[in-house]
């Protein structure tokens, strides 16, 4: 075997292992879901919680983690923000009920939505009541809060809808702190 034909052996080795292994990315895509949903009955994923270590969060900055394959921000809000998200009064919001899963039959106040009395501490799902598209944070938006881009949702520092498409105010998870630094979703 010349020295070119040997070369032109391993190139075309090469190719072959290159498609088959791109082959079996797409299969594993698409299998993925189905095996995803079978790992655990519908009754163990609704259990599932997580603890999540608050200590780094620093005031006015936010930990976005995924829990139940969706986003949850958790927001330790500033002085500023939760005197805003105080002021307001429930005949201002869009969605005056709390869409608390702690408290279900609670208003959409500021005290009911928060996890702590001093309302330091917000946790949310990160999902756009609108259409779920993943909103901004970090002062986003007209009400300092949260912005959807998607279709121009405004979400205050309590995370409630002020204004835009969205119908609701963002959902809030079962969640608790089991000790000073962390805090258990579900
Ligand atoms: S999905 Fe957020 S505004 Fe439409």
């Amino acid at each position: 075997m010349s020295h070119a034909e040997d070369h032109a052996g391993t190139r075309r080795d090469f190719l072959y292992y290159a498609t088959a292994g791109a082959g079996a990315v797409a299969a594993g895509a698409a299998v993925w879901p189905l095996v995803n949903q079978m790992n655990a009955s519908a009754d163990v994923r609704a259990l599932a919680s997580i603890f999540v270590d608050v200590s780094g969060v620093a005031v006015g900055t936010q930990l976005t983690v995924k829990w139940r394959g969706k986003p949850v921000f958790i927001r330790r809000r500033t002085p500023q923000e939760i005197e805003a998200a105080r002021a307001v009064q429930l005949t201002e919001l869009v969605d005056a009920k709390g869409e608390n899963a702690n408290k279900p039959d609670a208003d959409a106040s500021d005290a009911n939505r928060t996890l702590d009395e001093a309302g330091e501490w917000l946790v949310m799902l990160g999902v756009c009541t609108h259409l779920g598209c993943v909103p901004l944070g970090d002062g986003a938006g007209d009400f300092g809060g949260w912005f959807c881009p998607c279709h121009g949702s405004h979400y205050d520092t309590a995370g409630r809808i002020r204004k835009g498409p969205a119908p609701r105010n963002l959902d809030v998870p079962v969640a608790q702190f089991t000790d000073a630094n962390t805090i258990k979703l579900g």
